[in-house]
């Protein structure tokens, strides 16, 4: 693997800041946003910023910054921003047939024999396809009702720390509390089990000698008469967490689960909207355990960029009549062009095996160089470019230092590094860049992270001295 394989797909002159970010158009625009646009809105509210053009893992802002980007537009870009073989098959595409509903044609034909050449070994020659709406969200509700047309339940397992999305059903199964406040209940029956966070395990094991606890008790869940849990119609997992702050589940627990789950009778369904796709160093996160799922949700880096998802399952789910999920805009031809482009990139250029190599070689080491180096960074980990930082005011007590995280991520937005944090605590900095980024990028960007680090480190002296002082 030649180092600057992905050099010629990037802007020239990256992290250049040439006006302090925010800069004047920048904030123009963000001034328009905020009154014509819902208090909804999230992204610029962290990372105050309006882009104009992005190529490979750089991004340029409207007032001539140029950034590299930890970020890929929440871990769809694997491919990078505008790789210049899905624009041209997405622009081709796109003079020919722009809207097809769920007619077949022949490059919906490609992206199926494409998808299917990907899949888990055990999946390749089983799966059935359902292209559903362009979001992961839905996906992941099409993937719920079809487990429940299954097994005639109606209730799930989730995981803490889950996220799974925002439509009634993907909130459901997400953790994240706020995000639910006067919501609830909208899926009903939905409960979360302890997932495999090693770092904060919740049942107090250091994970060298911890008996799969957290496996242990969703078994108990299952075989108990009296949990109180009603067998659900599915379990769903993320192999490696995204928005739960980079966390990788040891391949014991999802083989476990996968075990009990088969032992149960309950439907698999293995989320791999973020973590699937090379993001992990596998084509598919769960291919670290060799696990196969019975459902898998495909969403985010499969269109390229362009909006595009689809649900992979076992054919003997495939019980439900015809018009059981349409929609108007699934599998959209020209996003599926555009699939097909980055699944050929993908497979042609290896990318999964790219990222292994990126994270092992490059960016874990110097995580955990600043890992040693400081004192508020607890935990380092992931897989692929797929990993996290976890922030702490104590390394002894783990106590979570949600304000540092978020004032690194400014700082390196200042500095020229687009990065985003997560995790239970949103102290987590998540390095998730596209997988077409250059050995070169990675570095300097690490580089930025380390000084935005010192940075808040030392305008915290005194908070530190104080937190230390005061045990
Ligand atoms: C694991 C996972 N599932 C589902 C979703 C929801 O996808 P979308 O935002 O496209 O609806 C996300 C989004 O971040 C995700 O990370």
């Amino acid at each position: 693997m030649s180092d600057d394989k992905f050099r010629d797909l990037q802007l020239s002159d990256s992290a250049l800041i040439i006006e302090k970010p925010p800069g004047p158009r920048s904030r123009e625009l963000l001034q328009k946003q905020d009154q014509t646009e819902s208090a909804a809105v999230s992204y610029p509210k962290a990372i105050p910023v309006a882009f104009e053009e992005g190529k490979g893992a750089t991004l340029k802002d409207v007032d001539g910054n140029i950034y590299i980007d930890f970020f890929a537009g929440a871990g769809v870009l694997n491919t990078g921003h505008c790789n210049p073989e899905i624009v041209e098959a997405a622009k081709a595409q796109m003079s020919k047939l722009t809207h097809n509903l769920d007619f077949p044609t022949p490059i919906r034909a490609e992206l199926v024999d494409e998808l299917l050449s990907l899949l888990p070994a055990k999946l390749r020659n089983t799966a059935k396809l359902l292209f559903v709406a362009p979001t992961g969200s839905d996906t992941v509700e099409s993937a719920v009702k079809l487990a429940k047309f299954n097994t005639g339940r109606i209730g799930m397992i989730s995981f803490e720390g889950a996220y799974h999305g925002m439509t009634a059903g993907a909130i459901s199964l997400t953790a994240n509390k706020s995000l639910k406040e006067n919501l609830m209940p909208m899926l009903p029956e939905v409960h979360f089990l302890p997932y495999a966070y090693c770092y904060r395990c919740p049942f107090g094991k250091e994970s060298s000698d911890c008996g799969l606890e957290c496996a242990r008790y969703l078994e108990h869940v299952l075989e108990d008469p009296k949990s109180g849990i009603v067998d659900p119609a599915a379990i769903i997992i993320e192999a490696v967490q995204g928005e739960g702050g980079s966390l990788p589940a040891p391949d014991e627990f999802l083989r476990e689960v996968r075990r009990l789950s088969g032992e149960y009778c309950i439907p698999l369904i293995v989320d791999e909207i973020q973590a699937g796709m090379s993001r992990t160093g596998k084509m598919w996160a769960c291919q670290h355990s060799g696990i196969t799922p019975d459902i898998m949700t495909v969403s985010k880096g499969i269109g390229g960029g362009l909006p595009l998802s689809v649900l992979v399952f076992d054919e003997e789910l495939d019980v439900w009549e015809k018009g059981a999920h349409v929609g108007t805009f699934r599998g959209n031809v020209v996003a599926v062009a555009a699939g097909v482009a980055a699944l050929r990139f993908i497979k042609k250029h290896k990318l999964w095996k790219y990222a292994a190599r990126l994270g092992e070689d490059v960016f874990l080491p110097r995580l955990r160089e600043l890992q040693d180096e400081s004192r508020f960074i607890g935990d380092t980990r992931g897989k692929g470019l797929m990993l996290g930082a976890e922030f702490v005011m104590d390394k002894k007590t783990k106590r979570p230092w949600t304000e540092f995280a978020k004032d690194v991520r400014k700082a390196c937005y200042r500095r020229g590094l687009i990065i985003e944090i997560g995790g239970h605590f949103s102290n987590v900095v998540r390095f998730m860049p596209p997988l077409v980024i250059t050995r070169e990028l990675a570095e300097a960007g690490l580089e930025i992270f380390a000084d935005a680090v010192k940075e808040v480190e030392d305008a915290n002296k005194d908070t530190a001295v104080t937190i230390a002082s005061s045990k």
